[in-house]
Protein backbone atom coordinates (compact mmCIF):
# COMPACT_ATOMS: atom_id res chain seq x y z
CA UNK A 1 0.00 0.00 0.00
CA UNK A 2 1.40 3.63 -0.74
CA UNK A 3 1.57 5.71 2.32
CA UNK A 4 0.09 8.94 2.51
CA UNK A 5 2.02 11.97 1.59
CA UNK A 6 1.92 13.21 4.84
CA UNK A 7 3.39 10.23 6.44
CA UNK A 8 6.15 10.20 4.09
CA UNK A 9 6.74 14.21 4.63
CA UNK A 10 7.44 12.94 8.59
CA UNK A 11 10.33 10.68 7.13
CA UNK A 12 13.23 13.30 5.81
CA UNK A 13 15.71 12.48 8.72
CA UNK A 14 15.18 9.19 9.87
CA UNK A 15 17.50 7.37 11.58
CA UNK A 16 19.67 10.55 11.15
CA UNK A 17 21.54 11.82 14.50
CA UNK A 18 21.79 15.75 14.65
CA UNK A 19 23.46 18.15 16.97
CA UNK A 20 21.54 21.91 17.40
CA UNK A 21 23.94 24.89 18.87
CA UNK A 22 21.89 27.48 20.54
CA UNK A 23 18.41 24.88 20.41
CA UNK A 24 17.27 26.41 23.31
CA UNK A 25 15.81 28.92 22.21
CA UNK A 26 14.88 30.71 18.90
CA UNK A 27 15.42 29.14 15.85
CA UNK A 28 17.36 26.39 17.20
CA UNK A 29 14.54 25.39 18.95
CA UNK A 30 12.40 25.36 15.87
CA UNK A 31 14.85 23.72 14.20
CA UNK A 32 15.42 20.94 17.02
CA UNK A 33 11.60 20.20 16.69
CA UNK A 34 11.39 20.13 13.19
CA UNK A 35 13.99 17.45 12.96
CA UNK A 36 12.17 15.39 15.99
CA UNK A 37 9.32 15.75 14.10
CA UNK A 38 10.73 14.51 10.56
CA UNK A 39 12.21 11.27 12.81
CA UNK A 40 15.27 12.10 13.71
CA UNK A 41 17.30 9.08 16.01
CA UNK A 42 18.24 11.98 18.33
CA UNK A 43 18.13 15.42 18.24
CA UNK A 44 20.84 16.80 20.95
CA UNK A 45 20.45 20.46 22.14
CA UNK A 46 23.24 22.48 22.96
CA UNK A 47 23.50 25.96 24.56
CA UNK A 48 24.67 27.29 27.74
CA UNK A 49 20.85 28.08 29.52
CA UNK A 50 20.42 24.86 31.04
CA UNK A 51 16.88 25.74 31.96
CA UNK A 52 15.69 26.47 28.81
CA UNK A 53 17.80 23.80 26.56
CA UNK A 54 15.88 21.13 29.21
CA UNK A 55 12.74 22.48 28.23
CA UNK A 56 12.52 21.87 25.02
CA UNK A 57 14.73 18.43 25.44
CA UNK A 58 11.16 17.66 27.91
CA UNK A 59 8.76 19.20 25.12
CA UNK A 60 10.35 16.81 22.31
CA UNK A 61 10.82 13.46 24.43
CA UNK A 62 13.38 12.24 25.88
CA UNK A 63 13.08 8.97 23.66
CA UNK A 64 14.59 11.45 20.82
CA UNK A 65 16.34 14.52 21.86
CA UNK A 66 18.85 15.10 24.92
CA UNK A 67 20.06 18.49 26.27
CA UNK A 68 24.46 18.85 26.51
CA UNK A 69 25.82 22.27 27.99
CA UNK A 70 27.99 23.58 25.84
CA UNK A 71 29.88 27.05 25.19
CA UNK A 72 30.78 27.08 21.87
CA UNK A 73 33.22 29.63 22.36
CA UNK A 74 35.51 26.78 24.37
CA UNK A 75 36.96 23.84 22.00
CA UNK A 76 36.86 21.29 24.86
CA UNK A 77 33.26 21.90 25.87
CA UNK A 78 32.49 21.57 21.89
CA UNK A 79 34.83 18.52 21.81
CA UNK A 80 33.30 17.12 24.53
CA UNK A 81 29.65 17.79 23.04
CA UNK A 82 30.57 15.49 19.68
CA UNK A 83 31.59 13.15 21.69
CA UNK A 84 29.18 12.16 23.88
CA UNK A 85 27.04 12.21 21.04
CA UNK A 86 28.60 9.10 19.43
CA UNK A 87 28.90 7.36 22.42
CA UNK A 88 25.08 7.68 23.50
CA UNK A 89 24.04 7.57 19.44
CA UNK A 90 26.89 5.76 17.27
CA UNK A 91 27.32 8.41 14.60
CA UNK A 92 26.82 12.37 14.21
CA UNK A 93 24.94 12.79 10.59
CA UNK A 94 23.62 16.33 11.03
CA UNK A 95 25.55 19.55 12.84
CA UNK A 96 23.33 22.64 12.95
CA UNK A 97 25.93 25.53 14.18
CA UNK A 98 23.71 28.27 14.96
CA UNK A 99 24.58 29.74 18.52
CA UNK A 100 25.04 33.66 18.31
CA UNK A 101 25.14 36.70 20.16
CA UNK A 102 24.86 39.82 19.12
CA UNK A 103 26.66 42.35 21.41
CA UNK A 104 25.03 44.99 24.01
CA UNK A 105 26.13 48.24 22.67
CA UNK A 106 25.43 49.50 19.08
CA UNK A 107 29.78 48.78 17.99
CA UNK A 108 29.50 51.43 15.91
CA UNK A 109 33.38 51.50 13.63
CA UNK A 110 33.75 54.94 16.10
CA UNK A 111 32.46 53.17 18.86
CA UNK A 112 33.33 50.00 18.81
CA UNK A 113 33.94 48.20 22.16
CA UNK A 114 36.67 45.60 21.67
CA UNK A 115 35.94 43.53 24.94
CA UNK A 116 32.43 43.07 23.39
CA UNK A 117 33.94 42.44 19.73
CA UNK A 118 36.42 39.61 21.09
CA UNK A 119 33.43 37.91 23.09
CA UNK A 120 31.37 38.12 19.79
CA UNK A 121 33.72 36.85 18.00
CA UNK A 122 34.59 33.80 20.21
CA UNK A 123 31.28 32.83 20.22
CA UNK A 124 29.67 33.94 16.21
CA UNK A 125 33.07 32.89 14.42
CA UNK A 126 35.52 31.07 16.37
CA UNK A 127 32.51 28.95 17.62
CA UNK A 128 31.07 28.17 14.72
CA UNK A 129 34.36 26.88 13.12
CA UNK A 130 35.25 24.77 16.56
CA UNK A 131 32.01 23.60 15.40
CA UNK A 132 32.48 22.23 12.06
CA UNK A 133 35.82 20.81 12.92
CA UNK A 134 34.66 18.68 15.48
CA UNK A 135 31.47 17.66 13.55
CA UNK A 136 33.58 17.01 10.31
CA UNK A 137 36.49 15.19 12.18
CA UNK A 138 33.99 12.40 13.42
CA UNK A 139 32.27 12.18 10.23
CA UNK A 140 35.10 11.75 8.29
CA UNK A 141 36.49 9.48 11.23
CA UNK A 142 33.14 7.23 10.88
CA UNK A 143 32.81 7.69 7.25
CA UNK A 144 29.45 9.64 7.14
CA UNK A 145 28.45 11.69 4.52
CA UNK A 146 27.14 14.21 6.84
CA UNK A 147 25.96 17.66 6.52
CA UNK A 148 26.92 20.34 8.54
CA UNK A 149 24.50 23.57 8.58
CA UNK A 150 25.86 27.35 10.03
CA UNK A 151 23.21 30.22 10.62
CA UNK A 152 24.57 33.18 9.04
CA UNK A 153 21.74 36.09 8.41
CA UNK A 154 21.16 38.65 5.69
CA UNK A 155 24.01 40.74 7.29
CA UNK A 156 26.43 38.50 6.01
CA UNK A 157 26.53 40.18 2.39
CA UNK A 158 25.82 43.88 3.66
CA UNK A 159 27.03 46.63 5.84
CA UNK A 160 24.81 47.81 8.40
CA UNK A 161 24.72 51.25 10.39
CA UNK A 162 25.45 49.51 13.40
CA UNK A 163 26.90 45.85 14.72
CA UNK A 164 29.84 45.89 12.86
CA UNK A 165 31.29 43.41 15.14
CA UNK A 166 28.02 40.52 14.47
CA UNK A 167 28.10 41.77 10.51
CA UNK A 168 31.58 41.03 10.53
CA UNK A 169 31.43 37.48 11.91
CA UNK A 170 28.39 36.63 9.49
CA UNK A 171 30.93 37.53 6.81
CA UNK A 172 33.45 35.51 8.56
CA UNK A 173 30.89 32.52 8.95
CA UNK A 174 30.48 32.34 5.04
CA UNK A 175 34.11 32.14 4.36
CA UNK A 176 33.40 29.13 6.79
CA UNK A 177 31.21 27.45 4.89
CA UNK A 178 32.90 28.20 1.90
CA UNK A 179 36.26 26.31 2.51
CA UNK A 180 34.32 23.60 4.49
CA UNK A 181 32.48 22.39 1.44
CA UNK A 182 35.52 22.80 -0.58
CA UNK A 183 37.70 20.67 1.39
CA UNK A 184 34.64 18.25 3.06
CA UNK A 185 32.96 17.42 -0.48
CA UNK A 186 35.74 14.81 -0.77
CA UNK A 187 34.50 12.99 1.99
CA UNK A 188 30.79 13.26 0.52
CA UNK A 189 30.34 15.65 3.37
CA UNK A 190 28.51 18.85 2.71
CA UNK A 191 28.65 22.13 3.97
CA UNK A 192 25.68 25.46 3.57
CA UNK A 193 24.43 27.83 5.50
CA UNK A 194 20.87 29.49 6.40
CA UNK A 195 20.95 32.99 6.16
CA UNK A 196 17.88 34.86 7.89
CA UNK A 197 16.38 38.05 7.81
CA UNK A 198 14.79 39.72 11.20
CA UNK A 199 12.53 37.61 13.41
CA UNK A 200 11.54 38.52 17.19
CA UNK A 201 13.85 36.31 19.39
CA UNK A 202 15.85 36.86 22.42
CA UNK A 203 19.16 37.48 20.36
CA UNK A 204 17.47 40.40 18.70
CA UNK A 205 15.40 42.15 21.63
CA UNK A 206 19.04 43.92 22.08
CA UNK A 207 18.30 45.39 18.63
CA UNK A 208 14.73 46.14 18.71
CA UNK A 209 15.44 48.34 22.09
CA UNK A 210 17.40 50.48 19.56
CA UNK A 211 15.11 50.96 16.74
CA UNK A 212 13.48 53.21 19.46
CA UNK A 213 10.85 50.22 20.31
CA UNK A 214 9.29 49.35 17.04
CA UNK A 215 8.15 45.89 16.42
CA UNK A 216 11.03 44.38 14.15
CA UNK A 217 8.71 43.29 11.50
CA UNK A 218 7.64 46.75 11.34
CA UNK A 219 10.62 48.14 10.69
CA UNK A 220 12.19 44.84 8.01
CA UNK A 221 8.26 44.96 6.64
CA UNK A 222 8.65 48.28 3.82
CA UNK A 223 12.22 46.57 3.42
CA UNK A 224 11.04 43.71 2.09
CA UNK A 225 9.37 42.17 -1.50
CA UNK A 226 7.26 39.69 -0.38
CA UNK A 227 3.86 40.96 1.21
CA UNK A 228 0.99 39.43 3.08
CA UNK A 229 3.69 37.43 5.08
CA UNK A 230 6.15 37.88 8.33
CA UNK A 231 9.25 35.70 8.63
CA UNK A 232 9.26 32.82 11.41
CA UNK A 233 11.46 30.68 13.22
CA UNK A 234 9.87 27.71 11.48
CA UNK A 235 10.92 28.90 7.96
CA UNK A 236 14.06 29.30 8.90
CA UNK A 237 13.88 25.55 9.92
CA UNK A 238 12.44 24.89 6.73
CA UNK A 239 14.97 25.60 5.12
CA UNK A 240 17.43 23.63 7.43
CA UNK A 241 15.70 20.43 7.14
CA UNK A 242 16.07 21.18 3.09
CA UNK A 243 19.52 21.98 3.49
CA UNK A 244 20.38 18.50 5.61
CA UNK A 245 18.16 15.97 3.86
CA UNK A 246 18.18 14.54 0.71
CA UNK A 247 16.35 17.21 -0.58
CA UNK A 248 19.14 19.15 -1.51
CA UNK A 249 21.78 16.25 -2.03
CA UNK A 250 23.77 17.93 -4.54
CA UNK A 251 24.29 21.14 -2.66
CA UNK A 252 27.32 22.49 -1.41
CA UNK A 253 28.66 25.68 -0.30
CA UNK A 254 25.58 27.38 -0.42
CA UNK A 255 24.20 30.26 1.68
CA UNK A 256 20.57 30.30 1.54
CA UNK A 257 18.68 33.49 1.92
CA UNK A 258 15.35 33.03 3.93
CA UNK A 259 14.35 37.03 3.99
CA UNK A 260 11.71 37.23 1.67
CA UNK A 261 13.38 38.99 -0.85
CA UNK A 262 15.05 41.45 1.27
CA UNK A 263 16.18 45.16 -0.56
CA UNK A 264 18.18 46.38 2.02
CA UNK A 265 19.19 46.41 5.68
CA UNK A 266 17.63 49.11 7.81
CA UNK A 267 19.39 52.37 7.39
CA UNK A 268 19.49 55.49 10.17
CA UNK A 269 15.82 56.29 9.40
CA UNK A 270 14.11 52.98 10.04
N1 LIG B 1 16.49 36.39 14.96
C1 LIG B 1 16.94 36.99 13.85
O1 LIG B 1 16.37 37.98 13.38
C2 LIG B 1 18.15 36.44 13.14
C3 LIG B 1 18.44 36.92 11.86
C4 LIG B 1 19.55 36.44 11.19
C5 LIG B 1 20.35 35.49 11.79
N2 LIG B 1 20.05 35.05 13.04
C6 LIG B 1 20.93 34.05 13.61
O2 LIG B 1 20.15 32.95 14.03
C7 LIG B 1 20.84 32.25 15.05
C8 LIG B 1 19.90 31.95 16.19
O3 LIG B 1 19.46 33.17 16.74
P1 LIG B 1 18.00 33.38 17.35
O4 LIG B 1 17.43 34.58 16.70
O5 LIG B 1 17.27 32.10 17.34
O6 LIG B 1 18.40 33.84 18.83
P2 LIG B 1 18.11 33.24 20.27
O7 LIG B 1 18.67 34.22 21.22
O8 LIG B 1 16.67 32.87 20.39
O9 LIG B 1 18.97 31.89 20.27
C9 LIG B 1 20.37 31.89 20.36
C10 LIG B 1 20.77 30.76 21.28
O10 LIG B 1 22.19 30.67 21.29
C11 LIG B 1 22.58 30.39 22.61
N3 LIG B 1 23.96 30.76 22.86
C12 LIG B 1 24.46 32.03 23.00
N4 LIG B 1 25.77 31.96 23.28
C13 LIG B 1 26.11 30.64 23.30
C14 LIG B 1 27.31 29.95 23.53
N5 LIG B 1 28.45 30.60 23.82
N6 LIG B 1 27.31 28.60 23.46
C15 LIG B 1 26.16 27.93 23.20
N7 LIG B 1 24.98 28.53 22.97
C16 LIG B 1 24.96 29.88 23.03
C17 LIG B 1 21.62 31.18 23.48
O11 LIG B 1 21.60 30.73 24.82
C18 LIG B 1 20.32 30.98 22.74
O12 LIG B 1 19.62 29.85 23.22
C19 LIG B 1 22.04 33.10 15.40
O13 LIG B 1 23.19 32.61 14.73
C20 LIG B 1 21.69 34.47 14.85
O14 LIG B 1 22.82 35.24 14.56
C21 LIG B 1 18.97 35.50 13.72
Amino acid sequence: MTEPASTLATKKLEGKVAIVTGGASGIGEATAHLFAENGVKAVVVADIQDDKGRLVTESIGSHQCSYFHCDVSDENQVKALVEWTVQTYGQLDIMFSNASIVSPSDQTVLNLDFSQFDRLFDINARGMAVCVKHAARVMVEQGVKGNIVCTTSVAASRGGVSRTDYIMAKHAVLGLVRCGSQQLGVHGIRVNSVSPSAIATPLTSTCVRRTRGKDIGKVYGPLTSLKGIALTVRHVAEAVLFLVSQDSAFITGHDLSVDGGLISLPGPNN
